[in-house]
């Protein structure tokens, strides 16, 4: 088993900023995330569960005098960044940082000189993440070294509107705001139409498990944008202002399939988050296995957005000693899988994965741990 690596991505940021700037005046620890259940939800105004992992991205940061951000990745570059014209000639792994530092400008936040060392513990593309731990952890950076105070939801936001209007993947609220605002111990629901968070203990007993098919996706290779684009389709037919809205037997009178299918899929997702909730508030463990189950057989059938990396690691997952449930997470293609786990089986649970996964030439990790904290800032 591969042991949940926290930490590692801070020892290497702290070691190398003072090893080329100096002293850090703040470190910022923002961390990955895995969704339970509510799957493209949150951009129909739905409902999603998600927990923050303890594997994540640390930024080290210190003022610079100047105009500029001097920026330095781990297994990316240095590159800088303008702060009066942030996006020109900017490399595109750097896009998510230089559109924090536009977003700030359009929204009135001044952003300082500075030098970012940033590293992470998080696999790309895979899922969990990666791209808005980065900007939580990049705008919470910007904001602690410019003084402002900023809450869970406004930084969220603001991540939200980087990759919606900077990168240009129209994805929607629930990643930034779990990192934000996730509790240790607890899954966070999200009621996406406003914005409430509930945090919900989950029992001791089980551990999440992030189960990694090795495979890996783009969101803006536009897969995702096609899904929004059905789901606001369907809504529109229905004459409702979001799918959070539509009723079941409407959905099923759809004379397009293509748009009854994604329909039905966000529909009873929503119900499902509700039901798996229940279940981890009452410890029922069948509830939760087939709630899961049933979530997954509807990403897959009805909103396709599985692969038969995915399919195979939950199948893999659900015959495993010790599995609760289990199912594809995130965004879809490729990536990963989260399974709930009683804890007392997670090595037995981890060995029968790891051997029960087969895809092509992909090799299966797999992490487990209790639901982690969000974001962290120490100056
Ligand atoms: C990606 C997006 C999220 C959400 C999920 C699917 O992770 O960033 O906003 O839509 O896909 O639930």
């Amino acid at each position: 088993m591969e042991a949940t690596p926290a930490g590692d991505a801070r020892t290497r940021v702290l070691t190398r900023h003072a090893a080329t700037v100096g002293t850090p005046h703040v470190i910022v620890n923002a961390p990955g995330r895995v969704n339970l259940i509510g799957e493209h939800t949150d951009y129909n105004d739905g409902y999603v569960a998600p927990v923050a992992l303890a594997m994540g991205t640390t930024v080290a940061a210190s003022r610079i005098t100047g105009d500029h951000l001097r920026v330095t990745a781990a297994g990316f570059g240095d590159t800088v960044i303008n702060l009066a014209d942030p996006m020109r000639d900017v490399p595109e792994w750097a896009q998510h940082i230089a559109g924090c530092v536009a977003v700030c400008a359009h929204h009135g936040k001044d952003v300082v000189a500075s030098a970012l060392t940033i590293d992470t513990d998080l696999p790309v593309g895979a899922g969990v993440s990666s791209s808005a731990a980065l900007e939580i952890a990049v705008l919470s950076a910007l904001a602690s070294l410019a003084g402002h105070e900023i809450t869970p939801t406004a930084i969220a936001r603001l991540a939200q509107k980087v990759e919606n209007d900077w990168v240009g993947v129209p994805s929607g609220i629930m990643d930034p705001l779990v990192i934000a605002g996730a509790r240790a111990g607890h899954v966070m629901v999200i009621d996406c139409a406003d914005l409430t968070m509930t945090h919900t203990p989950i029992n001791d007993d089980i551990t999440i498990a992030v189960l990694d098919t090795g495979t890996r996706r783009r969101l803006a290779d536009g897969a995702y944008g096609d899904r929004r684009d059905a789901c606001e389709r369907a809504a529109a037919t229905l004459g409702v202002a979001s799918l959070r809205t539509a009723d079941l037997d409407a959905v099923n009178t759809l004379s397009d399939p293509l748009l009854r299918r994604r329909a039905r899929h966000v529909v009873t997702e929503n119900a499902r988050v509700h039901q798996l909730m229940a279940a981890v508030a009452d410890g029922d463990t069948a509830t939760m296995r087939a709630v899961m189950a049933a979530g997954h057989a509807s990403l897959r059938d009805d909103f396709e957005v599985s692969s038969p990396a995915l399919d195979a690691i939950v199948t893999s997952a659900v015959a495993a000693p010790g599995c609760v449930g289990a199912r594809m997470t995130g965004g879809g293609f490729a990536g990963c899988a989260v399974a709930l786990v009683h804890r007392e089986a997670t090595a037995a649970f981890t060995t029968a994965v790891l051997d029960g996964y087969a895809s092509g030439d992909h090799r299966a990790r797999v992490w487990c741990g209790p639901p982690a904290a969000g974001v962290t800032i120490s100056t």
